[in-house]
């Protein structure tokens, strides 16, 4: 069995900010997690460098779309590293094994009869000359009458063609696009409606995705799939290998999410693996995105691989909702984020990796708060677990000269340690990430207590045998919750792992204590509370709202 997890492939035109890693976090969750039970795992992703989100901003800034696409490519790879992501492989849509395999993807659905050629009628701009990429084309949306662009209605999450949004507008001048032919590709999702039909049931009994996947994807469904043009105008992206193309490129609902699969494909050849071995009907793959993905990886992406005949479809997708910034919805445009290359030049990885986990939008939207932010560093991160490691090494050091009482385990305390790692360990597997982390947090309020109701200070004293067995079950504590913690917060436990010398990493209960403590130092500092402030008067004033 091997595990496979995808990781959302985020545009590489502008900064990442804390609400696509709140969508993409449980990916790194995930591939941890498996990882420390000796799974064979393989956690792919990278930087989607095509489309017109690239070449609209190299425009803006009169710049290359390769010196954007490098620029973020680098930036996200140094976020993702300080994070603590643990990508197998992270590469960009725009390398040369991504086109190749792209290429022979398209070629394989055309040989099997998936693909044909259609005459159709495209925007096109007179003032431009040019076709319009779907983003470019702007108008009201014909399902539900908001304001829409592209391909996709924001508000309704309808698949649209551009040509039908009501009172057209290009979006580079402003003009009325006109109507030109055209001739392109078209998929026949349509042939895929009943398999698909089926395969969404099973997901839905065996509970495999998320609401949100099973409720948006049955509506597609419903509404029956139609064929759609998948292969494009425009000026960067992967060339149809087809003679009489040319300058034409194959559209984003094919080329990016084959990333899972070119992204494995690479990785197994450096790697010198079989990708067979990694992509087949054995394989559980989790697919973590933010809920605007949801058709690329329900529909899209599972109809392409059926038409390649590889059957290694999405087993979980895990499509989060949305993070809302202060109570309001995240703004690019008006600046209304907090952008990652920001908050991790102040604020350490795990308390960040910490609240959006406790705060995931796991079923519904949730809030980021500076407030709320600093409150639960403070609170949780610092003061019930880094307290509780802090109190006993300390303890240890102080009054043992840092030799770690070899003595017996509460037994309460060992029983709840180890229902732990299989209550934890199944809410990870479900995709309750959220869950899994509040019975950790549980446990760490327990060892509190327990420290407390012990008083290993007053039992130093008078009753010396005990204290031994008290400081020895809160450093088995210490020495599981570096396990049980190390896919949630990877930075805390390996600085654990270094106090103590530990070097194993395994999902199951440690009994062995260690002998010595080391080199103690805390594991987060406290953050000042007039930051709270600070942070939210930065925020209004960089803002344009
Ligand atoms: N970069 C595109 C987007 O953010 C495509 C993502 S493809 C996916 O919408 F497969 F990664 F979802
Ligand atoms: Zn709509």
């Amino acid at each position: 069995m091997t595990i496979l997890i995808g990781g959302a492939w985020p545009y590489a035109n502008g900064s990442l900010h804390l609400g696509h890693i709140a969508a993409l976090l449980p990916g790194d969750i995930l591939a941890r997690y498996y990882r420390q039970k000796g799974e064979k795992v393989l956690y792919v992703s990278g930087s989607d460098c095509n489309g017109t989100p690239i070449s609209i901003r190299a425009n803006q800034e009169k710049t290359t779309i390769k010196a954007i696409a490098d620029k973020y490519h680098n930036e996200f790879a140094q976020v993702f590293h300080q994070l603590g992501f643990s990508y197998d492989l992270y590469t960009r849509t725009d390398a040369s094994h991504h086109h190749k395999s792209v290429q022979k993807i398209f070629l394989t659905l055309l040989e099997n009869g998936f693909l044909y050629k259609k005459k159709i009628e495209q925007a096109y701009c007179e003032q431009d000359k040019q076709f319009l990429p779907d983003r470019f084309v702007e108008g009201i949306c014909p399902n539900c009458g908001a304001k829409a662009r592209g391909d996709q209605c924001d508000n309704c999450s309808k698949i649209l063609d551009p040509l039908d949004l009501l009172g057209k507008q290009c979006k580079i001048c402003g003009a009325e696009p006109v109507i030109k032919e055209t001739e392109h590709f078209y998929f026949s999702f349509s042939a895929f409606q009943e398999k698909l039909e089926a395969y969404t049931a099973k997901a839905e009994n065996e509970k495999l995705w998320r609401e949100n996947a099973i409720s948006l994807t049955k509506r597609y469904l419903a509404e029956g799939l139609p064929d759609r043009a998948v292969t494009r105008d425009l000026p960067n992206g992967v060339d149809v290998p087809i003679e009489g193309f040319e300058g034409k490129k194959i559209y984003v609902w094919i080329e990016a999410v084959a990333g899972y699969l070119t992204a494995s494909i690479e990785w197994a050849k450096h790697n010198r693996h079989n990708i067979e071995d990694w992509w087949n009907d054995n394989t559980i793959s989790y697919y973590i995105h933010g809920k605007d993905n949801i058709p690329f990886h329900t529909v899209i992406w599972p109809a392409i691989l059926l038409g390649i005949n590889n059957p290694s479809l999405p087993t979980h997708i895990i499509s989060n909702e949305y993070l809302t910034l202060e109570k309001r919805k995240l703004s690019t445009s008006q600046n209304w984020a907090v952008w990652m290359p920001d908050i991790l030049e102040k604020y350490d990885p795990d308390s960040i990796r910490y609240f959006l986990t406790v705060n995931a939008p796991e079923n519904r939207d949730t809030d980021f708060s500076w407030r709320e932010f600093i409150y639960s560093h403070n609170s949780e991160l610092l003061g019930a677990f880094g307290n509780f490691v802090n109190r006993t090494l300390k303890f240890i050091e102080k009054s043992y000269e840092g030799d770690i009482p070899q003595a017996k385990i509460d037994e309460g305390i060992y029983r709840k340690t180890k229902g732990l790692y299989n209550e934890a360990g199944a809410l990870i597997q479900e995709g309750h990430f959220k869950q899994a982390l509040e019975a950790i947090f549980d446990y760490v309020r327990t060892a509190n207590r327990y420290f407390d109701e012990q008083k290993p200070w007053i039992q130093v004293r008078e009753a010396i045998e005990e204290c031994k067995e008290t400081l020895a079950t809160c450093v088995f504590i210490i020495q599981n919750l570096a396990q049980l913690l190390q896919p949630f917060l990877p930075f805390a436990a390996a600085k654990i792992k270094a106090m103590l010398n530990i070097e194993e990493n395994a999902w199951n209960i440690q009994i062995d204590l260690p002998q010595r403590v080391y080199d103690i130092h805390p594991l987060y500092e406290r953050i000042d509370l007039k930051l709270i402030e600070e942070e939210l008067a930065k925020l209004v004033e960089k803002s344009n709202i």
